[in-house]
């Protein structure tokens, strides 16, 4: 199995494993992966997810070069769709996406860590655009996501030279949120998760998706949809336990109701 899926209470853990080839995504990856997305997005009990990849020397080197090579412009479309549509399937998800980065993510690896919602690395981490370096370019949505994280400057200088950053440089520009030695970088992972897992999933869907829209559109059109999701908030039970909670100076207990 190249995507393997594993539960800890309200936290599902995900993990690319093609150790073999570092765990390159191939087109069958990429479906395992967007299946797996889909069963994890349609799930009320799963509360937040933690994406790593198999063995300990990478996240994801990429997209499958071996896979590519002989594709035609057609076939490279189609294949560039389905790794988008995993991409924005994480990015669109209803839960908390946690990249637990624990070594090379290159290319497609870079990209899949782009369209989670928060990055954790490990010390040997490393982080690049290295498409140019095969005459490509990046096609799982690193040339509009890198920049919407590090900017125009940081992006392009990614993409146009192939050079990898290690991860306190990933660190110094806002491409991950957080640095760990390798043994940490799960339990890390995994108690973000479950912290996220304890806070009103109906809220925690409502920030992500105006955050999410804060990239695409102009700030006029972005506090509208602020404004409705913090309307929307008010009709819930978990509004009205999470201020009662506050109030009544006890943790709160959410039902996502
Ligand atoms: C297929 C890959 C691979 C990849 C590594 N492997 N990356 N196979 N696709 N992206 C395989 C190697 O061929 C090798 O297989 C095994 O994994 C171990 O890799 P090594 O190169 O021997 O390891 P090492 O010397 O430690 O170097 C690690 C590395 C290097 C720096 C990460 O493997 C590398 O540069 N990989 C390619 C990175 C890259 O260019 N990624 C972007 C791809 S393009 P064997 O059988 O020899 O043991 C892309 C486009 C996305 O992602 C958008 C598409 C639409």
């Amino acid at each position: 199995m190249a995507v393997e899926v594993t539960r800890e209470g309200a936290v599902a853990v995900v993990t690319v494993a093609r150790p073999e080839a570092l765990n390159a995504l191939n087109s069958a990856t990429n479906q395992l992966l967007l299946a797996a997305v889909r069963e994890l997005s349609a799930d009320d009990s799963v509360r937040a997810v933690v994406l790593t990849g198999g063995g300990d020397k990478s996240f994801v080197a990429g997209a499958d070069i071996a896979e590519m090579q002989g594709f035609t412009a057609e076939e490279a479309r189609r294949f560039g769709a389905l790794g988008q549509a995993v991409m924005s399937g994480i990015e669109a998800a209803p839960q908390p996406w946690i990249a637990a980065v624990n070594g090379f993510a290159l290319g497609g690896g870079c990209e899949l860590a782009l369209a989670c919602d928060v990055r954790f690395a490990a010390e040997k981490a490393k982080f690049g655009q290295p498409e140019i370096t095969l005459g490509i370019t990046p096609g799982f949505g690193g040339t509009q996501r890198l920049p919407r994280n590090v900017g125009d400057g940081w992006a392009k200088y990614l993409v146009l030279s192939g050079r990898h950053l290690r991860a306190d440089e990933a660190l110094r520009i806002g491409l991950v949120q957080a640095v760990f030695a390798k043994d940490e970088l799960m339990p890390q992972a995994l108690k973000l998760a479950q912290e996220l897992a304890a806070k009103s999933p109906l809220a925690m869907r409502y920030c992500k998706a105006a955050v999410n829209a804060a990239a695409d559109t102009d700030i006029a059109t972005g506090q509208g949809i602020e404004r409705d999701l913090f309307a929307l908030a008010f009709a819930s039970e978990d509004q009205s336990e999470g201020m009662a909670a506050f109030l009544e100076k006890r943790p709160p207990e959410f039902n996502g109701r």
